[in-house]
C-alpha cells in the first residue's frame, strides 16, 4: 500500500480525537480527564504508527520486495527504462542469461553476492567510490556500474572477454593495466573468486530501483 505522511498524520490525528473522545465522554473541555486520556491516547497511537512504520520498511528493503530485486537476479539481463510517468529511469529484468555460463539457485546467488559485498567492504571501495550516492567521490558511483555501456564497447575488446561478466572480472582484477580516465585504480588483489563475486554483488545492485539514481545514467556522456 502506498500512502504520504500527511495521510499518515490526517489518520493519527484522527484517530487520537475520536478514541480520545470516546473514552473522555461527559467530561468538560477543560477537565484534566479529557487532557490525561489525550495524552495517553496520541502515545499510544504514534507508537503502533512507529512499529508499523518499521516493519513496513523492513519488509519494503527485503531483496526481492518491490524495489530490491531478488538474489537470482544475477541470472538475468538488466536494462535501463525511460519511465514517462515517473520521469526517470527505472530497471528492467530481462531473459535469465545465467551468470559465468551457469544458473545461480537462489541459495547459491545469495552467498555469491553477499561474499561480493563483504569484498567491496573488505577492500574498502568506498573510499573512493559511491554506491547508491553514499562513499567518496574520487572515482565513479558503482550503483549502475553494471549497465555501463564502455564494458562492451571497450573493455571487452579489450580484455578479450567474451561476456560482460567476465570482462568487468578481469578489468577488476588488474585496472591499472587497462586505464580508461585520468585516475587510474590500482590493483587491490582480487582472487578469481572475490572478482567474480564483486561482479555479483554490482550486479544486483544495478537492478535495484533507485528512484532514478543516478540521474540520467548513461544518457549525457558517451565515453
Ligand atoms: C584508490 C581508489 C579506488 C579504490 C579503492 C577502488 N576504485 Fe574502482 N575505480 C577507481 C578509479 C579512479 C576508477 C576509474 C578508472 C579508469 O577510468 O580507468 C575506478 C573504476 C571502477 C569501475 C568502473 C566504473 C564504471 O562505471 O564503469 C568499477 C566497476 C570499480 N572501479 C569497482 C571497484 C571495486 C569493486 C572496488 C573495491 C574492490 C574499487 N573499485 C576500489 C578508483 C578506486
Amino acid at each position: 500500500m502506498d500512502y504520504t505522511w500527511i495521510e499518515i498524520t490526517v489518520a493519527a490525528i484522527f484517530l487520537t480525537a475520536i478514541v480520545t473522545a470516546v473514552l473522555s465522554r461527559g467530561a468538560g473541555w477543560l477537565s484534566w480527564h479529557l487532557w490525561r486520556n489525550a495524552m495517553l491516547v496520541s502515545s499510544v497511537v504514534m507508537t503502533g504508527i512507529l512499529l508499523w512504520l518499521s516493519w513496513d520498511t523492513v519488509n519494503r528493503v527485503r531483496p526481492g520486495a518491490g524495489r530490491i530485486p531478488p538474489w537470482t537476479v544475477i541470472n538475468h539481463e538488466i536494462g535501463l527504462k525511460w519511465d514517462p510517468e515517473r520521469r526517470w529511469q527505472v530497471p528492467v529484468i530481462g531473459e535469465e542469461t545465467g551468470f559465468f555460463g551457469k544458473i545461480y539457485t537462489p541459495e547459491e546467488a545469495k552467498a555469491l553476492v553477499n561474499k561480493g559485498k563483504i569484498t567491496f567492504q573488505s577492500r574498502n571501495c568506498m573510499e573512493c567510490h559511491t554506491l547508491l550516492g553514499n562513499g567518496a567521490y574520487y572515482a565513479p558511483d558503482l550503483t549502475r556500474a553494471w549497465l555501463d555501456p564502455w564494458w562492451e564497447s571497450r573493455i571487452m575488446p579489450m580484455v578479450g572477454a567474451e561476456t560482460r561478466e567476465e570482462a568487468m572480472k578481469r578489468w577488476l582484477m588488474n585496472p591499472p593495466q587497462y586505464p580508461q580516465g585520468q585516475r587510474i585504480m590500482p590493483n587491490l588483489g582480487l582472487t578469481d573468486e572475490e572478482a567474480t563475486a564483486l561482479v555479483a554483488f554490482l550486479k544486483w545492485m544495478s537492478a535495484i530501483d533507485t528512484n532514478g539514481f543516478p540521474p540520467h545514467f548513461g544518457m549525457m556522456t558517451p565515453r
